[in-house]
């Protein structure tokens, strides 16, 4: 067999490895499940004493089905077919007679999970790499080979919605506690406890009485209106509809009955044949492309010189000591630096929980006043002051003390790499490394180059936003970037209509519904008024004169508790009144995303990124553009050409000339 490998034991048990041929990750496409039938067809002739399933990879057992297939299937009969082939390939595992041991190491997701739970025991690696969870919703499906039915079956149908419905994922400790898997051991006992498991077959737990209360259809009916209004809070079933499945499939058939699994295959074919799934599992794919650029570089940076401890400055070096770099942290004022310490204790405790791992992020962060730590450092960032005379001084000074092959990077949101390395002997040095914020928060950064920014320098820069857990996009040096650019004019747009008197909330209200993750006004709010003057500035764009007044007021948003909104001392928006009477215009969503697709559409033109994946990917990845529309040249071209350019017409007609068509509406 290509993928699966098979060992008998002296005991009569059989150890069957999965280790996908020419992938360095475990996905179950038709290949390896075709391999892993006969092997269980053979089983019938032959049948061992036990039977173990493991991976053959040091990354995870088994990371889930392989997508690549879902696009393969066009039709919602030809997805259902597939489906329950599997579904009965789990059925022939599950019916074996013979104790059966998932031993799970690193993730075990979706389809992954789904074999495991047609084995009779799984045990797991307690290690942090151990991820364990369905978390199908997010690509828009939902368990599709038997997670739906099965899990019920060995948690109870409570828990397993509470875990199938948000697609979430649980470390090994959780998984075990929650009795996902039968035991959570270190390395150790890894194999000790997998025999354990063969040997003395002890018994499986019972999902007790309560489950077979959820079993009568009035009770579930019951249970399945309030997690559908809880759900409705969180997710809009017209943009969303996978979780909405998963509950009417649930409350038709119960996880219990004859006709469960097919009920389960129904559903999720219908799902995969929508254009959400379609949209979703291309970001995947996307999300995959952007990892990608780092990869293939021999760049092994240790050490980040971070200067400027603000806002950007100190997150960003927070970040790199949380994913394992020596950082040193310069600012000419001594209590930034103090204040990034403070900050950065929070987000170790938030994202390691255990004391010495918190200690040893402590330690790898180091303050630096007088920044000894250029001569040492890979990789150097400067988030000064967005002041292009601050910066070049700073760079000329960095250039005299950097070691040669060091990165010398600017957070800058504006500033033209080409302008910042001026009066530099090897202005090819300068990249720009733009992170968006909230840094632990956003996954996007911009790796930005000028036709003259030397190759290397631009590789190892991408290498390195890989390195800390980033998704690189490389982008030309312009004003603003991809992302800022594109999300100028629609913020402006927004601050347009809140001047002519439109409620901020309404405004909001219309972004959300077309499925932005945050509307523009609250987000201007949070980014902060001057920010969002200062990057209209940058792009040369018109700022209204109420934001220039707002920030001699000091009203700059969240961060100073006023801004479109009011926010307590916890940064907790108010509550807003509005008379819901008064009629707002109705082409309030037109407005703002035409706005946003024309000036992606000019970036694409102006060869701000590669192409047109590009940009729905930093827009999806890097300003919360809708992920089930898949970006915004995705969505524009759901649209008719002609039906482009009416709209244009009509709102340019209306409101004036920044609304006039790209003239790439007009080619082709
Ligand atoms: P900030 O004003 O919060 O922090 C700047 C820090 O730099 C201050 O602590 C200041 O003392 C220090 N500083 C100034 N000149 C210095 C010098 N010559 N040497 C050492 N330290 C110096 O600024 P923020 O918001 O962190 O922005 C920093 C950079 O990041 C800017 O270029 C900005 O455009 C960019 N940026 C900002 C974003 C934001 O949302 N705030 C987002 C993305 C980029």
């Amino acid at each position: 067999m290509k993928h699966w490998q098979i060992e008998n034991d002296a005991h009569g048990y059989c150890w069957l490895t999965l280790n996908r041929a020419d992938s360095s990750t475990n996905t179950l496409g038709a290949e390896v499940l075709e391999e892993f039938d006969s092997c269980l067809t053979n089983f019938s002739k032959e049948l061992p004493k036990g039977l173990v399933i493991k991976s053959g990879k040091k990354n995870g057992f088994i990371a889930g089905a392989d997508i690549s297939e879902f696009l393969e299937l066009s039709t919602e009969e030809e997805a259902y077919q597939e489906i329950r082939k599997v579904q009965k390939i789990f059925d022939k595992l599950a019916a074996l007679p013979i104790p059966t041991v998932a031993m799970i190491n690193g993730f075990c997701l979706g389809g992954g999970l789904e074999l495991s739970l047609a084995c009779k025991y799984r045990v797991a690696l307690d290690d942090p790499k151990t991820k364990i969870g369905l978390p199908e919703v997010m690509l828009g499906v939902q368990p599709g080979w038997g997670g739906s039915v099965r899990l019920p079956h060995v948690i109870g149908s409570m828990k397993a919605l509470s875990l199938i419905l948000p697609g979430k994922v649980l470390d090994a400790r959780k998984a075990a506690k929650i009795g996902i898997v039968d035991a959570a051991v270190p390395l150790r006992h890894f194999q000790h406890a997998v025999e354990h498991y063969l040997q003395q077959e002890p018994t499986t737990r019972d999902c007790g009485i309560w489950e077979r209360f959820v079993q009568l259809a009035p009770m579930r009916a019951i249970l399945a209106y309030y997690m559908r209004k809880q759900l409705r809070k969180k997710v809009n079933p017209w943009h969303y509809p996978a979780p909405y499945a998963v509950l009417d499939t649930w409350i038709k058939n119960s996880a219990w009955s004859k006709d469960a699994y097919k009920a389960e295959a129904k559903s999720i074919a219908k799902l995969m044949v929508t254009p959400t799934a379609r949209n979703l599992v291309r970001l995947f794919f996307l999300r995959d492309r952007l990892k990608g650029f780092s990869k293939g570089h021999d760049f092994a940076p240790r050490h980040v010189h971070v200067i400027g401890a603000g806002v950007m400055g100190g997150d960003i070096a927070a970040w790199c000591a949380l994913r394992g770099f020596k950082v040193t942290l310069q600012d000419q004022n001594i209590e930034a630096i103090s204040a990034t310490f403070t900050r950065t204790l929070k987000l170790f405790t938030k994202k390691l929980k255990v004391p010495y791992l918190i200690n040893a992020a402590k330690d790898r962060l180091v303050p630096d006043p007088t920044g000894i730590g250029v001569r040492q450092a890979d990789v150097i960032i400067e988030a000064i002051i967005e002041d292009p005379v601050a910066k070049q001084q700073l760079f000329a000074s960095l250039e005299q003390q950097a070691k040669p092959e060091a990165i010398l990077a600017t957070n800058t949101s504006t500033i033209p790499l080409d302008v910042i390395g001026q009066g530099l002997q090897r202005p090819e040095r300068i990249v720009g490394i733009h992170f968006f914020n909230p840094v632990p928060l956003m996954q996007l950064v911009e790796v930005v180059s000028s036709p003259n920014t030397d190759q290397m320098v631009l590789n190892n820069a991408l290498a390195f936003v890989g390195k800390i857990d980033k998704l690189p996009l490389p982008v030309q040096s312009c004003p603003g970037f991809l992302v800022n650019r594109v999300l100028v004019p629609y913020m402006l747009e927004a601050a347009q209509m809140y001047a002519e008197g439109v409620p901020g909330i309404k405004i909001d209200k219309a972004a959300t519904d077309f499925g932005m993750l945050m509307g523009p006004i609250e987000l201007m709010d949070v980014v902060g008024i001057d920010i969002c003057m200062h990057a209209a500035e940058g792009v040369g764009a018109t700022v209204p004169e109420f934001f220039k007044s707002w920030v001699e007021e000091g009203k700059l948003g969240k961060k100073s508790g006023k801004g479109f909104y009011n926010y307590d001392s916890r940064g907790k928006r108010l509550k807003v009144s509005v008379d819901n009477d008064k009629p707002v215009p109705a082409d309030i969503t037109d407005r703002l995303i035409m706005r946003l697709v024309n000036e992606a559409a000019a970036c694409l033109r102006e060869g701000v990124v590669a192409d047109a994946d590009l940009i729905d990917a930093g827009l999806v990845f890097g300003a919360g553009f809708a992920p089930f529309r898949g970006g915004p040249m995705t969505f524009i071209a759901s649209l008719e050409k002609k039906q482009i350019k009416e709209n244009f017409a009509t709102l340019s007609k209306k409101y004036g000339e920044r609304f006039n068509a790209d003239p790439v509406w007009d080619g082709g």
